[in-house]
């Protein structure tokens, strides 16, 4: 039996998108993407490794995942197993799970750390930011806390992500809408598959987000709020465009992600300068300035309640820590 190693990772919520994968084997982006890691929302993750073990055992929040439910974890556990030893994986999510919120972010950053050092490796953080690319595209990012960029790249070597800035030394929020913490009805892996394969506007969005990329590390890098703002929400919509756009067409919008970014929209008219985005699923995130979350908030919660708001900050990357006392 080794020593059980925990790491937590927290999610991380992209402004330019990554939609659609060049290579699903190796698990290879079509364009690079760039985000901002949340201290509200992480995963928790123990993994040991057990020879006496005959089959790996998942328990994700409390419940053990059947063998089709855990496959996923099943086949990056493969990427370090020692020996071929089975293990067990227990995993907690302070964040809903597939339902827009990028469980699979922090989910697999956090195993790619838990699982790495359980197997005795220490990597590097790009080493671990490769390996947890293989779990999810969005984990790639979530190794690093602040803004990261993850280089699309072109094999294995070179897809990896690197931070941009991580202490973020701005007063900025993001306001996450938990407008529906269901599971959603289609995974980010067939939505972007989807939309790769049959959306007619799909080659347009590879030059969106180079566009995109181009002007918005200015703007992160001289705190251009305004201009940030305008790239990211124009971004998000585009990204969106590719589900309604695609055959046959899906939306991850509801009703309620509607009256939200129309709320955004009457708050920037009145003044207020805030910008909306959607990853995939409902519930919205809006940036904002700190010094805007009273007017913000108070808004929000007069449409949705105060329970279904929920204010973020720039979060850290990935941590270790010491394992619970049952392993
Ligand atoms: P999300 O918007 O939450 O990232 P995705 O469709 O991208 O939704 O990913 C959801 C997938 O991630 C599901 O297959 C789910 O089982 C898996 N997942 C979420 N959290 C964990 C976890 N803590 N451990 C293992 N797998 C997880
Ligand atoms: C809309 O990383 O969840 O959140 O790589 O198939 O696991 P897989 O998909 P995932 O997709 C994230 C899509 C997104 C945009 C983003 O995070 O960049
Ligand atoms: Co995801």
């Amino acid at each position: 039996m080794t020593p059980a190693a925990t790491a937590r990772a927290h999610t991380n919520i992209a402004l330019v998108k990554y939609w659609g994968k060049a290579d699903t084997t190796q698990m290879l982006p079509q364009t690079s993407s760039l985000s901002l890691t949340l201290d509200q929302f992480y995963t928790d993750t123990t993994v040991q490794f057990d020879s006496a073990l005959t089959a790996d055992e998942v328990t994700l929040n409390d419940d053990r995942l059947s063998p089709q439910a855990s496959g996923k974890v099943q086949r990056f556990l493969d990427l370090v197993r020692p020996d071929g030893q089975f293990a067990r994986v227990q995993s907690t999510n302070h964040v809903p799970t597939a339902a827009g919120l990028a469980s699979s972010a922090s989910a697999f950053a956090a195993l790619a750390g838990a699982a790495s050092r359980a197997a005795g490796l220490d990597l590097t953080r790009t080493e671990l930011s490769r390996l947890a690319r293989h779990g999810s595209g969005s984990a790639t990012r979530s190794i690093f806390g602040g803004f990261a960029e993850w280089t699309a790249g072109t094999d294995d070597q070179s897809s990896v992500a690197h931070p941009i800035d991580e202490t973020v030394d701005w007063p900025i929020a993001v306001v996450a809408l938990v407008l529906n913490a269901h599971q959603k009805k289609v995974s980010s892996r067939q939505g972007m598959q989807s939309s790769v394969d049959t959306s007619p506007f799909y080659p347009a969005w590879k030059d969106v987000v180079a566009h995109d990329l181009a002007a918005i590390r200015p703007a992160i890098a001289t705190h251009d709020f305004q201009q940030m703002g305008e790239i990211l929400e124009s971004n998000a919509m585009r990204m969106h465009a590719l589900t309604l756009s695609a055959n046959p067409p899906f939306t991850y919008f509801n009703g309620d992600s509607l009256v939200a970014m129309q709320a955004v929209q009457d708050l920037r008219d009145a003044g207020t300068a805030c910008y909306y985005t959607l990853d995939a699923g409902p519930n919205v995130k809006l940036f904002c300035q700190t010094k805007d979350l009273p007017k913000i908030t108070q808004t929000m919660a007069d449409l949705f309640g105060s329970e279904h708001v929920i204010v973020a900050h720039p979060g850290p990357g990935i941590q270790f820590l010491s394992s619970p006392a049952k392993f």
